[in-house]
């Protein structure tokens, strides 16, 4: 029987979550996606529209099959959460449903349980800003849309997770070297990602029998990567100095989720897996 996967950050057909859900796809997983409610009409009417068709083209010929799109915003857990302004903003006022709590239920109704769960979601208001220069608020964030959110989802999903299920993120090696330009309090959320992964293995692992990683992603031109400004060079530095000097391409990361929920990785869990050339093992450049 195939496995299912909730995709949580899926927008376009240029980042990790779209890799991740190909490679899922290629391995016969069903895949259901989660798209922040602001980006989630033009998502939507892309697909319809067959704009993404050239890349849901499969190993096999086939094209990927997304069964749902839900609308989520990660960093509310319940309507309770939600401030007034959210609420009448004409975008998030067109789709129903979309805080974490309320998706993990739509997700079990339409469903009944999920194998797999993978959150490819970040976000940081002043991720331009160096830490120095960052409010408290914009940190708080960084940290509430990027790390808690994950938490957030994986507490709301582990009751619908079948027992062996596997779960992961995405992170980036700012958590522990020093990556100037990932500023606004992005590394900070990035390291809190990294050290709940291990926590929420232990947790979820004794209770549950569900496996968490996280891979740590080289650079990418991702939507997401472009707003931070220093991709091109992060890009072209990887290239010069990682130990395999090639581009990498985001289905080398989807390959590596997809062997990392597989029952190949059932033994791995609370680790950071890299997947970046190489580059992290480096102590200078060269
Ligand atoms: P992306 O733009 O494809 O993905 C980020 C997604 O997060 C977007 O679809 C955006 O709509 C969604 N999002 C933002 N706030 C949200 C919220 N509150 N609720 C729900 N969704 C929300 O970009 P990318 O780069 O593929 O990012 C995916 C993950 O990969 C992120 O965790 C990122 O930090 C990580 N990563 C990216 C690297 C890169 O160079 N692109 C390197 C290492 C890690």
């Amino acid at each position: 029987k195939g496995k299912r996967a909730f995709i949580a950050g899926v927008a376009d057909d240029n980042g990790y979550g779209w890799a991740i859900a190909k490679s899922l796809a290629a391995a016969g997983a069903e895949i259901v996606v989660g798209t922040w409610v602001p980006a989630l009409n033009i998502f939507e009417s892309s697909l319809r529209r067959g704009k993404f068709d050239e890349s849901r083209v499969l190993p096999n010929g086939s094209l990927m099959e997304i069964t749902k799109v839900y609308p989520l915003d990660a960093v509310f857990d319940n309507p309770e959460d939600v401030p007034e302004d959210i609420k009448a903003n004409k975008r998030y006022a067109g789709s129903s449903k979309w805080t974490v709590q309320e998706v993990a239920e739509s997700v079990k109704q339409d469903f009944g349980s999920i194998d797999i769960l993978v959150h490819s979601l970040a976000n940081g208001p002043e991720v331009t800003k160096p830490l120095l220069e960052t409010s408290r608020k914009g940190y708080l964030a960084a940290i509430s849309a990027s790390s808690y959110s994950y938490v957030s989802l994986l507490k709301h999903f582990i009751p619908i997770m079948n027992p062996g299920g596997s779960s992961i993120s995405l992170t980036y090696i700012a958590s522990e070297r020093i990556i100037p330009g990932y500023g606004g309090g992005m590394s900070s959320a990035k390291a809190a990602l990294e050290s709940d992964t291990k926590v929420l293995a232990f947790e979820a692992g004794r209770k549950h029998k569900i496996r968490v990683n996280t891979i740590s992603a080289g650079p990418l031109r991702s939507r997401a990567a472009k707003a931070i400004g220093f991709i091109d060079m992060m890009i072209d530095y990887s290239l010069e100095n990682a130990p395999l000097q090639k581009e990498l391409s985001a289905d080398e990361v989807g390959n590596t989720a997809a062997f990392l929920v597989s029952p190949l990785a059932s033994a791995i869990t609370g680790a950071v897996i890299y997947v970046d050339n190489g580059l992290n093992a480096m102590g200078v450049g060269v």
